[in-house]
């Protein structure tokens, strides 16, 4: 038997029975590690009346394109367990046909307001119960989005560790309060789509931690129910059957208590998956039906000991524990992906899509005031022509852009475009709206003459690197506008003062162009705001509601200034910690717009800071819990501002702590987003903003210790409106 495998398998044993005690003394609600005690006791109890055939079958697939959902398992019917079924995705339900679209991550993260997160998080996963779905497939934290032209980046919450960690495990809490188990993928390094089947990412050991491992362990101490591993190599090894990557981080350091499973077709042997850490394989086959890894090889495999019995038994016992641990065993719908589940669930979408729209330049053209005549350009401002879901997977870019391509995307019940939308707030204005729903340049400029305001609607899109639009195999070829975007605005500029841009877009795009036009009074970074698109606009574009989205990554002057790109080989992650913001500010790179900006209108000022430390430098100590030590999340200082809204309408503001290592510790980037608040305040109001920073915020990874350790000294604290636009700072000693 592996080393590592053996004392998993009874460290699993020992904090079950501790844990269990310790419950037994208290009264209040379990805690993750005692919920997990409780649920692992059944799944042991379970587990005596199983057969190995039966344990086979809680862990493979039952083949690809055979059962009702993307994942499916058998029924066992010695214990009540279900035909198991796993969704696609992070925004919704995928294939379902009573569901709603869901607003991508990228468009959550762009909100930096955490009850509209876990609201997302909830509907979407009443959505998956109410449609039978045990184990919906997300939220996706990793990609991190080190490559800002990379394909799957906008599924998951943006440019930062500590965002994506706090976004989902936000999620997570949220999906599971529903019943639902979410699963947390791709772990882990998973940054491109170019040969993301075969490529190997390799990563040095802090920035791994520091960086790509960060939003898993948020994930993990937010009780996830399940880890998929991705589909790349790390250090040369499979990532579905990587000894280190699953056995030594995640279940040993982490000490995650649920099921890893693969992503679909990601395995690659029988053996080494199975002792390196796998707990079930999807979809159970090759996409052709065939290439069994697990079945009944693995019931050889456990016949002739080349995988212990207790390997098999605890990938079952994971598996059943997640089930135990979300009450799934009792009364769960049945499958039925037709179920009506929509309810009132668009109210989050379209508060997601317009919070999380960013006002990046605005020369007093905004809001709008009832113009007389507005011009509305661009293939983006009316619905595909051909229909709102006529791309398979959503892949292509026709029509409005309100989320990427691939299998985490949603059929849309309806679609909301930008047309639609200014086309009826203007009627009740009394305002004409002439409409060029393509992006031909030579026409520009009959449908602007007379017009007041001209809106030209651009996009760039990306996906995942099963389906190829306009030559991008999943990551974008470049970080221009699609369908010669640039000359659109330049055409429109030179036909009207007033051009209002606005942007809807997988990531970042260089904006350099329609920065240079003087007549380009406004920039509004409208995201991906699904089936909501038009009503999000218009409630910025109008002044409804004062635009209080911020960047999720940095909108740099050129592509080579991000210092990273899809390579073609392997990936050594040379760039080390210094990713998007990280970056530009070790090189002094100025960025067109720096992560977390955005405008209102209205303005903040912010004064009082306040600091509250007990931080004591030095090593983690506490004993492991999901997510790491336990000491790691204990808050161990509080830092509070006052925010006042200075201007003249209610707005809400996104206030940011940035922290800076002090030089005992070894190179870090200069600042490292550790805390947001966001608050909403009525014209004259004040409030007060809150950071509290665990252990794990003011440390770094020492690879030596192998621990995360307070480094002594000074820590800059920073706190402002974006990682540029710092307003108060002070500083956190830690002896
Ligand atoms: C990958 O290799 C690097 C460089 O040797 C090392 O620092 C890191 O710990 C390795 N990571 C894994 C998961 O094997
Ligand atoms: C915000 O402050 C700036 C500079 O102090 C000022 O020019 C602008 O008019 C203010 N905006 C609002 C909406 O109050």
């Amino acid at each position: 038997m592996h080393l590592r495998t053996a004392s998993l398998l009874a460290a699993a044993g020992a904090s079950l029975t501790g844990a269990e005690s310790h419950h037994a003394r208290q009264a209040t609600a379990p805690t993750g590690t005692e919920a997990w005690a409780a649920a692992h006791s059944k799944a042991a109890a379970a587990l005596s009346k199983l057969s190995q055939n039966d344990k086979v079958n809680i862990v493979t697939g039952v083949g690809w394109d055979k059962g009702p959902c993307v994942g499916n398992t058998a029924r066992i019917n010695a214990i009540n367990y279900p035909q198991l079924c796993l969704q696609d995705g992070p925004l919704g339900i995928r294939f379902g046909t009573g569901v709603n679209a869901f607003t991508p991550g990228i468009q959550a993260g762009s909100t930096w307001d955490v009850e509209l997160i876990r609201q997302r998080g909830q509907y979407i996963a009443a959505e998956a119960k109410g449609c039978g779905v045990h184990v919906l497939l997300g939220p996706a934290p990793g990609a991190l989005g080190k490559i800002p032209n990379a394909g799957r980046n906008w599924e998951g919450f943006g440019a930062d560790p500590y965002l994506q960690g706090v976004a989902a495990a936000v999620t997570i809490e949220a999906i599971q309060s529903q019943g639902v188990q979410a699963a947390v993928k791709h772990y882990i390094a998973n940054e491109q789509e170019r040969n993301r089947e075969t490529m190997s990412s390799n990563v040095d050991d802090r920035t791994l931690h520091e960086l790509y491992l960060w939003p898993f362990a948020d994930s993990v101490h937010a009780n996830v129910a399940s880890v998929m591993c991705s589909y790349n190599k790390v250090n040369g090894t499979w990532a579905c059957e990587n000894d280190k990557i699953m056995n030594g981080i995640l279940k040993t350091e982490l000490g995650f208590p649920g099921y890893v499973v693969s992503d679909w077709n990601a395995q690659h042997s029988t053996n080494a998956a199975a002792i390196n850490g796998l707990d079930m394989t999807m979809p159970g086959s090759d996409f052709n039906g065939r290439n069994v890894l697990w079945g009944s090889a693995l019931n050889q495999a456990v016949s002739s000991n080349q995988v212990p019995k207790a390997r098999l038994d605890d990938m079952v016992k994971r598996i059943l524990a997640a089930w135990y641990l979300l009450k799934q065993d009792s009364s769960y719908p049945g499958i039925n992906l037709k179920a009506n589940v929509q309810s009132n669930h668009k109210e989050n979408i379209r508060a997601v899509a317009r919070d999380g729209i960013v006002l990046l330049k605005n020369s007093g053209i905004l809001p709008l005031s009832k113009p007389k005549k507005i011009a509305l350009i661009g293939s983006a401002a009316v619905v595909n022509p051909k229909g709102r879901n006529a791309c398979v997977d959503r892949g292509c870019n026709d029509g409005a852009l309100g989320m990427g391509w691939g299998s985490g995307t949603v059929e849309y019940p309806y679609f909301v475009a930008p047309y639609d939308a200014i086309n009826e707030r203007a009627r009740s204005d009394g305002t004409t709206v002439s409409l060029q729903s393509s992006d031909s340049t030579s026409g520009v400029s009959n449908v602007v003459s007379g017009a007041d305001v001209a809106i030209v609607i651009i996009t760039a899109n990306s996906g995942e690197g099963y389906i190829t639009v306009q030559g991008a195999a999943g990551d974008r070829q470049n970080l221009d506008p699609w369908h010669n975007g640039n000359q659109l605005v330049q055409a429109v500029a030179q036909a009207s003062q007033n051009v209002i841009v606005v942007v809807h877009s997988t990531g970042p795009i260089v904006l350099e162009t329609i920065q240079a036009l003087p007549n380009v009074k406004a920039i509004v970074w409208a995201g991906l705001p699904s089936q909501e698109n038009g009503n999000a606009l218009v409630d910025i574009l109008y002044g409804v509601v004062s635009p209080n989205g911020k960047l999720p990554y940095t909108i740099g002057k050129s592509q080579s200034d991000y210092g990273t790109s899809v390579v073609t080989g392997n990936d050594d992650f040379r760039e080390g910690l210094y990713v998007d913001y990280r970056h530009f500010d070790s090189k002094n790179i100025a960025p067109r717009y720096e992560f977390g900006f955005g405008l209102s209108y209205t303005n903040f000022t912010y004064s009082d800071i306040t600091i509250d430390s007990t931080a004591k430098s030095g090593a983690a100590t506490g004993k492991t819990i999901p997510g790491g030590r336990e000491d790691l999340f204990e808050a161990i200082a509080t830092v509070t501002a006052s925010i006042t809204n200075s201007g003249g309408v209610e707005g809400a503001e996104v206030a940011q702590l940035y922290i800076s290592l002090p030089s005992s510790a070894p190179a870090a980037p200069p600042k490292q987003l550790r805390g947001f608040d966001k608050i909403k305040l009525k014209p004259g109001a004040k409030g007060t903003v809150t950071f509290n920073l665990r252990r794990k915020d003011l440390s770094y990874w020492d690879v030596r210790v192998q621990n995360w350790v307070v480094p002594a000294g000074s820590f800059g604290v920073s706190v402002g409106a974006s990682s540029r636009d710092i307003r108060l700072t002070g500083t956190i000693a830690a002896a």
